[in-house]
């Protein structure tokens, strides 16, 4: 009985959401049919964890930008501390460690670092002294660091400073750079410390600088010629999909010739993603996802060092603006460029509303420039409100706002069941939705989901009514949506992997 209850009750459920489809698609959405769509991660903007064979040879690659490094001094038992998170001296006193005790790396080459602390300064040396300062605001002109590992034992580290000593902790507040660092690695050494890495970045700035000029343009070349080919394309068209939403980085809209460490050719492989758009008739959703100084810290922004950085400049926004003009101007004569997306998860508070608004405003002038009718697509800030960008957006028309839906990156899904987790789509989610799909307001879009959850060792079965529970009520958006991704080593992260397998049906 609970089996045929529930499945007519999903029977109705499902039909009022059809009518709802059927009644957008006629009202708000004019001759336009809602998108169901595919996110083309992981190719040209680069998410290690999504391809992790594509750092495989990078030299000493554990030491890459923005790799986050704790110290503890082997004698004195406390850890390595940017005194106040920066600014001052460098202390050895600390019991635990989190984000004064942790270090980022900025990567020269293979073995030469600049190192940033919690406030941004880099790490030096005093002026007419020996001790470990945490100063300088300008990485050219802070010091150049090497980290030398013990051989059988890597965690065990020397520190070697940019007068060619090694530092060492001599008591809890003195930290100076005056050691040979040639006795044996022993705990009562004071220039052995014992390092831990608390965090690593695997995106587009990490695995370019970390093969370097020489290695990574072709790297770069075969992962974009491989990863997605035009047989994706038929594919997806074959599928059910009438999209795709394909993420870009900044750096695309300087080729040939990008920024270091970027590298060219992204352009070319985008200009062919648009040409077997236009052959297979997919919609393309572009999507600024990596901005210039990071929108979010994260790796899929491009972020070097895990620092907000877009937005605190006139010049980051001004930059992303001729991005999305240039982009937009490129593609508008392809009648597959549907909506543009000028920036993928802005991070509050990192990200500032009124910041926000006047790039989105900007942004939005820039593709109406060149695509009158293309939708504008504005990501909702992560931890901001949800409804936050309707003021801005009730003076824009085809406007539509981005929510990103996993059931995953927060800790309240750590023990839910299969069926709390579908309820939670079904209701909770559900009412977010709703809550923001307004008949005169814009319109929405789950750009960004996923059948992945934290319960483990589901059966086929259930990732099935998980990807069921997740379409349906994605169905209510009045833009549509698009699964995160199309290809990923991580099976359930696949798309293609999921209609293939039969765990999507579309
Ligand atoms: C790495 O960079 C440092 C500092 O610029 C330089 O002295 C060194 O020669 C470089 N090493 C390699 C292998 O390029
Ligand atoms: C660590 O040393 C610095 C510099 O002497 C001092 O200002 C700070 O209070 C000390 N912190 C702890 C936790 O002992
Ligand atoms: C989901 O919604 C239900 C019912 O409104 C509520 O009791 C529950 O706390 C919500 N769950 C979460 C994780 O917010």
């Amino acid at each position: 009985m609970k089996t045929i209850n529930s499945k007519s009750q999903l029977f109705v459920i499902a039909s009022v959401f059809a009518m709802f489809i059927v009644s957008n698609g006629r009202t708000i959405n004019s001759n336009n049919e809602l998108i169901r769509a595919v996110n083309l991660g992981g190719w040209l903007v680069t998410e290690g964890w999504m391809k992790p064979s594509l750092f495989d040879s990078i030299p000493n690659k554990d030491f890459l930008d923005g790799v986050g490094l704790q110290f503890k001094s082997t004698t004195i038992g406390k850890f390595l501390v940017a005194e106040l998170g920066g600014g001052t001296i460098i202390a050895a006193n600390r019991t635990s460690a989190s984000g004064w005790e942790t270090f980022r790396l900025w990567r020269i080459n293979e073995t030469s670092f600049h190192v940033r602390v919690f406030n941004k300064q880099f790490l030096g040396i005093e002026s007419n002294g020996v001790s470990l300062v945490a100063v300088s605001t300008e990485s050219e002109t802070s010091g150049i660091f090497q980290i030398i590992r013990k051989s059988d034992d890597p965690n065990r580290v020397r520190i070697k400073a940019p007068n060619g000593l090694f530092l060492q902790a001599k008591t809890e507040n003195l930290v100076t750079a005056d050691s040979n660092g040639d006795g044996q690695w022993s705990a009562n050494d004071p220039s052995v410390f014992e390092m831990s890495i608390v965090d690593r970045l695997q995106g587009e700035y990490q695995v370019t600088n970390g093969y370097g000029p020489m290695k990574a343009p072709k790297i770069m070349k075969d992962h974009w010629d491989t990863f997605i080919h035009e047989k994706d394309f038929s594919f997806i068209a074959n599928s059910g999909l009438n999209a795709v939403r394909i993420p870009v980085g900044w750096w695309t809209a300087k080729d040939p010739t990008p920024p270091k460490p970027y590298v060219g050719g992204s352009l070319e492989a985008l200009d062919r993603a648009f040409l077997w758009a236009k052959k297979y008739n997919l919609k393309v959703i572009l999507d600024l996802h990596a901005a210039p100084g990071s929108q979010n810290g994260y790796e899929h922004s491009s972020s070097r060092d895990g620092f907000i950085e877009w937005g605190q400049t006139e010049e980051t926004i001004e930059e992303s603006v001729r991005v999305i003009e240039f982009f937009t101007a490129r593609y508008a004569p392809n009648p597959s460029l549907y909506a543009v997306e000028l920036i993928n998860e802005p991070r509050a508070p990192g990200v500032s509303l009124s910041v926000l608004t006047k790039y989105y405003d900007d942004g939005y002038k820039a593709v109406r420039r060149h695509a009158p009718n293309a939708f504008v697509v504005l990501s909702n800030r992560l931890s901001g409100e949800p409804k936050e960008l309707f003021p801005l957006a009730s003076g824009m028309t085809a406007v539509v706002i981005d929510v990103h839906y996993y059931n995953l990156f927060s800790g309240i899904f750590n023990d839910l069941t299969v069926d709390q987790n579908i309820d939670f789509v079904k209701t909770n989610r559900s009412n977010e939705l709703q809550d923001i799909t307004t008949s005169n307001g814009p319109l929405t879009f789950v750009g960004e989901w996923v059948s992945e959850w934290q319960v483990q060792g589901a059966t086929k079965e259930e990732y099935q009514r998980f990807s069921n529970a997740q379409l349906q009520v994605w169905g209510q958006a009045s833009f549509g949506w698009a699964y995160w991704s199309l290809k990923n080593v991580n099976n359930h992260w696949s798309m293609d992997w999921m209609i293939k397998n039969g765990y999507i049906n579309l």
